[in-house]
Order: structure tokens, then sequence, then C-alpha cells
């Protein structure tokens, strides 16, 4: 890859539809991680776009209870990016409809996810061997509705089968309005590394906003790939679990060249207590508590190297004990001796 350089803060910006980005960094939708909480504060820490974890096309599906929390998406800042999963173009069209009633303002179609059970159902990434299912489908969904759509894709099924250049064509000609592509194939899962020649090639033939995934985890990788593929920004999935600092130190990097300072144990302390508060306040005690076990725990992942912090965390059932362990994470006299420290 070529040298890290920052990007080249005159380029313009990339736009969806009507929507004209404030930088270039955004965050991946990841079902079970990307929740409300979770992008506001990706959001308030200097990402450019957020997009919500996936929502099943079945309608049928939509009075559970995690679906029914998906789709709230009203009261969220502009622009709302909501990702629909499914393989029939008819219901892909309706559920468009359905979440832009509800206040979506762009729709991001899941065609990257390797996951079992979007696969099973012929949805996410599988949808990549069926050419012209992926074109019946972008067709159908840009029809539905009024707000720009954009698409997620891997580079392809298998090595053998990388098709992700044939598929950016037809979804520019589809009319969606910007394309996200993870380096890997379906078959790869996450293993290896992804690559980023095939998203340089893709960004060549399209003139559609291309945004850059996989194992985006600094600026100064975000820095050298846009260089690489010429992408439009970056976009960052796993690099930011209990990281959200993560967006504010690419954004900064890429307009000035410089590293942003990393976030104070104050700071770290600050972030974790308003997340855990979100937590709660969105889910209720019960489930709030432990959807926060995963989201501190990645928090912790770094900085305690020998999970004692962790494993104490997972065992607290109450929010009180949860807040009174952050607050004695970083005050106990133990904290900085068990490696509590800024990563
Ligand atoms: C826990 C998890 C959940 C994910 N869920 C989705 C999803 O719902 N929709 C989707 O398009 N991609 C999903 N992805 C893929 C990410 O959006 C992203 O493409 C992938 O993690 C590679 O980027 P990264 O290396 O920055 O993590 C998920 C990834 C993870 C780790």
């Amino acid at each position: 890859m070529r040298e890290a350089v920052s990007a080249q803060p005159e380029r313009e910006l990339p736009r969806i539809g009507c929507h004209t980005l404030p930088n270039r960094v955004i965050l991946a939708p990841m079902a079970g991680v990307t929740d409300r909480p979770f992008r506001q504060l990706c959001r308030e820490l200097g990402a450019g776009l957020v997009v919500s974890e996936m929502v099943t096309s079945d309608s049928r599906l939509w009075h559970t209870r995690k679906s029914r929390q998906r789709l709230i998406h009203r009261g969220e800042p502009g622009p709302r990016s909501v990702q629909i999963a499914g393989g029939d173009p008819q219901m892909l069209a309706e559920a468009a409809r359905m979440n832009a009633a509800a206040g979506a303002e762009i729709i991001d179609i899941n065609m990257g996810c390797p996951a079992k059970k979007v696969c099973n159902k012929a949805a996410g990434s599988a949808l990549l061997r069926d050419e012209r299912l992926v074109d019946d489908i972008l067709t159908a969904v840009v029809a539905a509705v009024e707000i720009p759509v954009t698409l997620k894709i891997r580079t392809g099924w298998c090595e053998q089968t990388r098709n992700a250049l044939r598929v950016a064509r037809l979804a520019e000609n589809a009319g969606i309005a910007a394309l996200a592509v993870h380096g890997r194939t379906r078959e790869q899962r996450y293993s290896g590394s992804a690559e980023y020649d095939t998203i340089a090639a893709i960004k060549q033939q399209v003139s559609i906003p291309v945004f850059a995934n996989g194992d985006i985890t600094t600026p100064q990788r975000a820095a050298e790939v846009l260089a690489h593929t010429g992408a439009d920004a970056v976009m960052i999935g796993r690099g930011a679990q209990g990281n959200p600092w993560l967006f504010r130190e690419i954004e900064h990097y890429l307009r000035t060249g410089r590293e942003h300072p990393a976030p104070s144990l104050e700071e770290i302390e600050d972030t974790m207590r308003r997340h855990l508060t979100a937590l709660h306040a969105h889910y209720g005690d019960y489930l709030g508590v432990r959807v926060a076990r995963k989201h501190i725990g990645w928090y912790l992942a770094s900085r305690d190297p020998r999970r004692e912090h962790r494993a104490r965390f997972n065992r607290l059932e109450q929010s009180a004990e949860q807040f009174a362990f952050l607050h004695e994470l970083f005050r106990g006299d133990t904290a900085i001796d068990n490696g509590i420290h800024a990563a």
C-alpha cells in the first residue's frame, strides 16, 4: 500500500443524495453493537455518519422487542441511515418504505453480512452470488423511496467469484447513492486481512461515493487506505468497539496530519459512565445491565490484560452496582496497579 499521507482536505466531502457528510469517517453497521446509545456516542465523538443495526425486511418480525427497538428512528440526529436486510425485492422495498415513514433519511441495503441467520435466508452477502437478484433488489428499493439508498457489500462470495466490480456498476446504474465495500469475500468471514485493491478498482470504475471498510483501526491506517483506494470515506467497525474516540482521532489526523491526544483517564471514565447511563435508559434496567457487559468489556479489553475487572463486572446484576464498579475502577488505589490506564 502507498505511504500514509493525510487525506487531501481540499477534496470535496462525500455526499449521499442531499446529505453532505461533515467528514470522511463512518461507523459501520454492526448488529448487536451499533444500537442507538453507541451511535449517539460515536456521533458526539466525531463520526460523520452512523448506520443503524440491520432491520429484517420481514415485517412479520417487527413486533419483536429487538426489531421494535431498532425501528425507532425519530429524535435521533440526522442524517439517519437505517440498514435493511433480506432477500426478497418486494419485501425489502416495503421495509424501505416503512423505515422512511418511521424517520429514516437514508436506507442502506445489507449485502455484506456473513451471519448465518441472514445468509440462510439468502440475504446479506449471500446475495452477491446472484447478480440478477441483486439488480432486482436495488431497482425495487430505489424505486420505493424518495430518500437516498446506499449499499454495503463484500468483494464477492469467494476468491474465485470476486464480482464486487460488476456489482458496483449494477449499483450505480440502479441509482444507488453510495457504496461501502468491506475488503473481504463472504467465504473469508473475518479471517485474514482486508484487501484494498478491489476497493481501489471500484473507485476507478464508478462515480458514486465509495466507502472503504475492513481492519481500519488507527488514524494512520485510515489515511493509508484513503490514499491507496481513492475512496471518499473510511467505514469503521470493530475498531470502534470500546474505543469511540477513534472517530475524532481519525478525523483530526486526516484534517491536520497530526495525532489527536489520547483521551485522559477522566474522559474515559466520563464516556463510560455516559454510555452506561444511556444503555440502562435505552434497554431498561434488566437488559441494560446485560448489554452493558459487552460494551464495558470492550473498553476494558485493551486496559485490563488480566481480565480480572471484566470477570467481576460480568457478575454484577444491578445497574447501581455497575456504576459503583466504574467509580472504584477509576478511583480505587488499585486501579492503576491493575493496569487501568489510557491505552
Ligand atoms: C458484531 C458484528 C456485527 C455486524 N453486523 C453487521 C450488520 O448488521 N450489517 C452489515 O452490513 N455488516 C455487519 N457487520 C460487518 C461490519 O459492518 C464491517 O463490515 C466488518 O466488521 C469489517 O469492518 P471492521 O474490520 O472495521 O470491523 C458486523 C460486524 C460485526 C463484528
